[in-house]
């Protein structure tokens, strides 16, 4: 450590040890300080791998950004009670059969329905429908979560 910055490795995990990469940071003692707090609330064991968590996020919103092909996952909640949501929901689902993967339709109650949508195709196409679902009138929820097929990621 040299004045307020502090150095300490940082080892890149890929598919087996032998292509572990070992290599120094140097940051702020108050923002290491800070990132410690962040990651030990987020569970995790050792910076390591909270690193390798942060640079996978980096490289998934590069490929949101370069408009290839990714993985997401749509979440809703409505009430299948209200006139002519269940059909309208319905309707906007086919209009995207080509990028819908599965969906899974769980009765939470006796009003409520909770739904989960797979897709994979353009983040366009999956923002779109997420944009659709959420803008009809009657859904309670709606979130899209934008992953990644995983191919370019390690
Ligand atoms: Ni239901």
């Amino acid at each position: 450590m040299f004045g307020s910055v502090t150095i300490f490795k940082i080892v890149t995990l890929r598919r087996s040890m032998s292509s572990l990469t070992r290599f120094g940071i140097s940051l702020e003692k108050e923002l290491l300080k800070q990132f410690d707090t962040h990651i030990k609330s987020k569970n995790y064991k050792n910076r390591s791998e909270a690193f390798r968590d942060l640079i996978r996020e980096n490289l998934i919103k590069s490929e949101w950004m370069k408009g290839t092909i990714i993985a997401g996952a749509i979440i809703l909640v409505y009430d299948h009670h209200k006139r002519e949501l269940v059909s309208k929901l319905t309707d906007i689902q086919h209009d995207f059969h080509d990028i819908i993967i599965s969906s899974q339709h769980i009765h939470f109650d006796h009003c409520n329905c909770f739904e989960i949508i797979a897709a994979k195709g353009k983040p366009s196409i999956l923002q779109k429908l997420s944009n659709k679902l959420k803008s009809t009138k009657g859904v309670k929820f709606c979130a899209f979560t934008a992953a990644t097929t995983g191919e370019k990621i390690v």
